[in-house]
């Protein structure tokens, strides 16, 4: 099954609340949060108390994106928050593997993401206790970028490693997407679609949400 995950990094801010109702209306499954501390990433977004004050008025999950160095010092917080799932970069924190149990530990789904340049095998050793890999399709930092085509062929390696497992792990795709390249990334073994500017700048929000779960 094909979920859906509108980043609201690209939503109006002033008008947050409304429009996360109208894109859950819409048929959104996840909200996507991208968390960004200007070190990791060039850019900065929002932080714990933006999740908590999603978190009330929405009946998504809530999956949240942390762009972060050393993401271990805020774990708790964004937990706490009501994140549902906290992705984590490899190439963010010297032992990876220690802040996925330290996630799952506090009671939420771990996942764990890689970069354009990062080989999707570096995580293949968390397979085992990950529920998501986030594949990235640009370089993160910003929303309204175009998609980067060699980071697809990471997908089909990846899903055919977790089959071989047994293993039930999704695969994210995050940057870039539109209606255009989705059928694209989904019949590679993505399965859960990220899109910011696609779905939120669209005229009709709905008719693209649906088109990426065909
Ligand atoms: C980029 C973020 C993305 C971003 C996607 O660093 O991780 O989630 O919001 O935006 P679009 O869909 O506009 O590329
Ligand atoms: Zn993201």
């Amino acid at each position: 099954m094909i979920k859906t995950a509108p980043s609201i990094l690209a939503a109006n801010y002033i008008t947050l609340g409304d429009d996360i109702k109208k894109i859950e209306d819409a048929g959104a499954d996840y909200l996507h949060i991208d968390i960004m501390d200007g070190h990791f990433v060039p850019n900065m977004s929002f932080g714990p108390g933006f999740v908590s004050a999603i978190h009330p008025v929405s009946k998504s999950v809530l999956d949240v994106h942390l762009m972060i160095t050393e993401p271990e010092r805020y774990i708790k917080q964004f937990a706490e928050a009501g994140a549902d799932i906290i992705t984590i970069h490899t190439e963010s924190t010297a032992d990876p593997e220690k802040v996925i149990d330290d996630i799952i530990s506090l009671g939420v789904k771990a996942g764990i993401s890689v970069k354009p340049a990062t080989p999707v095998e570096e995580i293949y050793r968390l397979l085992d206790k990950v529920s998501m890999v986030l594949i990235m399709t640009v370089e993160p930092g910003f929303g309204g970028q175009s998609l980067i085509p060699a980071t697809l062929d990471k997908i089909t390696p990846l899903y055919n490693e977790i089959k071989r497992r047994g293993l039930e792990v999704d695969i994210e795709v995050d940057g870039g997407v539109t209606a255009d390249n989705v059928h694209e990334l989904t019949s590679r073994g993505a399965n859960v679609i990220v899109a910011g500017s696609a779905v939120f700048k669209a005229k009709d929000p709905a008719a693209v949400l649906a088109e990426f779960k065909k």
